[in-house]
């Protein structure tokens, strides 16, 4: 059944990243409006938060397939992780020793082309904590100096999945095939054509063309720019059958780990992008 043709509407977590939306039933089949307004919404706000959302597995896949297609996580494909290959499963229990998401990162870096957005359904929440940290990448890249935005939009950095497996105490044999690539270091939003900061800790090994120690200085100061600017962040606070549906181009996440030894658990759709990150470079 179609819902009514109301607007959806938006309640902002900061003047520039993130806004609660409210008026739109996930479970209903959405209007053309409704998904054109998601949309802008997505693009302008890049975390949108849906609350109270009874939705089931499929209609969790099919709110993404309005997106474009549906991710496999390389896990899935190569690691033989179980499960709905469309489906990702985020849980951390009192066995976990590194939550999943715990540090500031973008999906998937690693792959040639990153999910474009990802959306995560709450299932358990602890009683307190496990809230989830955004970063927006485009302010992150334009309160830089001029100088250094001149230098960043030169450089290509290299994303290593194995690095990021490497923090969750996974170490694949030496025959598995895992996504390792090269993206430049600023990229505009291909529907928007902003400039963002594309390099986050858990994936970008390093910057090409420079020596170990002008890379590893290079990107220390960039994560901690992202990590302790509070200008560029937002703060979700969870509830089972929140949604949260985040923009992995304009955006970094981190998921806080403060909560061991309880439970929290999470179900995510990641959303193909349909070319890889680039940048429209001037001569
Ligand atoms: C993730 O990194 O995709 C998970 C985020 C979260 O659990 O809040």
């Amino acid at each position: 059944m179609s819902q009514d043709k109301s607007s959806v509407s938006l309640r902002p977590l900061t003047p520039q990243t993130g806004a609660e939306v409210e008026g739109i039933d996930l479970s209903q089949n959405l209007t053309t409006k409704q998904l054109d307004e998601v949309q802008r919404a997505f693009l302008d706000r890049h975390v949108l938060v849906f609350r109270d959302q009874q939705i089931s597995r499929d209609q969790h896949k099919s709110f993404g397939r309005h997106f474009g297609a549906l991710h496999v996580h390389p896990a899935k494909k190569t690691l033989g992780l179980g499960g709905d290959p469309e489906i990702f499963d985020v849980k951390a229990n009192e066995k976990t020793k590194f939550a999943n998401g715990a540090m500031w990162h973008a999906d998937l870096t690693c792959e040639e082309i990153p999910p474009l957005g990802s959306m995560l359904l709450m299932k358990q929440m602890p009683d307190v904590g496990g809230d989830t940290l955004f970063a927006n990448m485009h302010l992150a890249f334009e309160v830089l100096s001029e100088p250094m935005k001149e230098m960043l939009r030169r450089l290509t950095a290299v994303h290593d999945g194995l690095q990021d497996l490497r923090n969750y105490g996974i170490r694949p044999s030496a025959d598995i095939d895992y996504p390792r690539s090269e993206h430049p270091v600023v990229v505009n939003h291909p529907q928007t054509g902003r400039e963002l900061l594309f390099v986050n800790p858990a994936f970008t090994s390093h910057i090409k063309d420079m020596s170990k120690r002008e890379s590893d200085g290079l990107l220390r100061l960039l994560f901690d720019h992202v990590a302790m600017d509070p200008r560029l962040h937002c703060r979700v606070r969870w509830a089972p059958d929140t949604l949260v549906f985040w923009d992995n181009r304009s955006c970094q996440h981190f998921a806080v780990g403060d909560y061991h030894p309880e439970v929290r658990a999470a179900e995510r759709v990641s959303i193909q992008d349909k070319a890889r990150p680039s940048a429209n470079l001037s001569p």
